[in-house]
């Protein structure tokens, strides 16, 4: 272990105490221990089955640096294999989607079908002979895949827990976001991608732990009219911690502020809720004005409710469901997916589609507010004081909000440890924790956590 490494130990102790060392956002020596102690064991978010509906349809998707090829077999069946070729490793498939009945190879031509099987081998048995088995080289499959809500992750580690273990007590707060519906979630369009030069913790941990920056970093919303004048606008709710590194935000409506119920959805999917929620769901999601979070280590989503711009339009609520996929330890790539109700009616599917756009797609004001930010974090925390091997500079950064001040309330019916505020830093304590723990192979899959 390098000097860095040995270290996290003391990275453990400090952040439950409120305090992060600020080497951990630029390190190469941590960003290669997080591939192989955190990526390679956690389940990760390859896209959502509306996306792949016909037999033959497939998406390419990465989880971190393993290429993906995602798709619908001839039998109807969701399959997932490492894009690359058996024969010399090239990528088998660069296309983003399409269908296909097979995959050639362009380099020399072997060709797979749906069921990853090698069926075609040019020249085959003059250059192989018969004796080779082509079963042998077959696509090699994602060790693990599995659905919920449509939503399709994937595992490299045939090991691990299966995903609900994995999700714990998030699956509840998923239900209301994407299984709300008889018919769930689509996806529309293709996800947006972009590169951003930050670490991917920074972005992680502000959707997951950080309504407080928003007052500050979107203060275009309050000008245009979008957001309360009030800075604490983004606080009341709850923020709820929950096992594994995830948590989630729930944020209502600041005191004699009327919003609409359900984040301002259509009456006409009110029962379909009440049909697929549970009472206490529906009571949470009734006061809901905005749902962010993040479940560890790298996909995070916001349920806004958000205008296009203009201080008397609507504002529509959308779901966005993102990934931020490291690419070095300063740079990563978001893959962000607009999500809405299959039964919706259509034209708020439009008016929803334009409140993402305007907000957070990749142009969006918000968007860009928060790059900027998570840029400057990580070009302020790759120098020698914030490496500070000597410990002669206060290079811890500053996670004490609510610490030992804010206490959990004992009536949220839901999982997890809620606090009554957002402008908490609970989740970001809890989610570099755990992050420390898997790093030291000390973390295990914890029972769900309840208050
Ligand atoms: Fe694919 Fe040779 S690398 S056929
Ligand atoms: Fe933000």
């Amino acid at each position: 272990m390098s000097g860095e490494l040995s270290r996290l130990e003391d990275v453990v102790d400090k952040i439950k105490h409120g305090l992060l060392p600020q080497w951990v956002f630029a390190s190469q020596d941590v960003y290669q221990l997080e591939m192989e102690r955190i990526f390679s064991k956690s389940w990760h978010f390859l896209g959502h089955e509306s996306e792949i509906p016909n037999k033959g349809d497939f998406v390419t998707r990465w989880i971190v640096n393993d290429p993906v090829l995602l798709l619908r077999d001839m039998q109807g069946e969701i399959r997932a294999f490492l894009n690359s070729c058996t024969h010399r490793g090239t990528m088998l498939c660069v296309e983003d989607c399409g269908n296909r009945q097979s995959f050639t190879c362009p380099y020399h031509g072997w060709t797979f079908n749906t069921n990853g099987e090698l069926v075609g081998i040019v020249a085959g048995n003059k250059v192989y002979g018969s004796e080779m088995d082509r079963r042998e080289w077959a696509l090699r499959p994602i060790p693990q895949i599995q659905s919920i809500h449509g939503m399709i992750f994937g595992c490299l580690d045939p090991n691990a827990p299966n995903l609900e273990v994995y999700l714990g007590g998030l699956k509840w707060y998923l239900d209301i976001m994407a299984g709300r519906t008889d018919n769930g979630l689509e996806v529309r369009g293709v996800p947006h991608r972009w590169i951003v030069n930050t670490n991917w913790k920074v972005s992680a941990d502000n959707f997951g732990g950080d309504p407080y920056h928003t007052a500050m970093t979107h203060h275009s919303t309050v000008e245009l009219g979008i957001s309360p004048r009030d800075p604490m606008f983004a606080s009341y709710g709850h923020q709820v911690v929950l096992e594994n590194g995830h948590g989630i935000n729930i944020i209502t409506a600041a005191p004699g502020l009327k919003m609409p119920p359900y984040q301002g959805l259509p009456k006409v999917l009110w029962p379909e809720f009440e049909r697929n929620l549970t009472a206490e769901q529906l009571k949470v999601f009734s006061e809901t004005v905005v749902m962010v979070g993040t479940c560890f280590p790298n996909l995070s989503w916001v349920s806004p409710m958000h205008g296009t711009g203009g201080p008397n339009e609507p504002l529509t609520n959308f779901v966005n469901f993102r990934v931020w996929r490291p690419l070095n330890p300063c740079q990563i790539e978001v893959w962000s997916w607009f999500m809405i109700d299959k039964d919706a009616p259509e034209d708020f599917k439009e008016a929803s589609y334009r409140s993402y756009i305007a907000s957070f797609g990749p142009a969006g004001t918000l968007e860009q507010d928060d790059t900027e930010i998570w840029t400057r974090v990580v070009d302020a925390s790759r120098g020698f004081m914030a490496f500070d091997k000597d410990i002669q500079f206060n290079n811890v950064l500053n996670y004490l909000m609510g610490l030992d001040r804010v206490q959990p309330v004992n009536d949220w019916p839901g999982p997890g440890v809620a606090y009554p505020t957002c402008y908490l830093d609970a989740i970001s304590r809890a989610f570099y924790t755990h992050w420390a723990e898997m790093l030291l192979e000390d973390a295990i899959v914890k029972a769900p956590i309840r208050a």
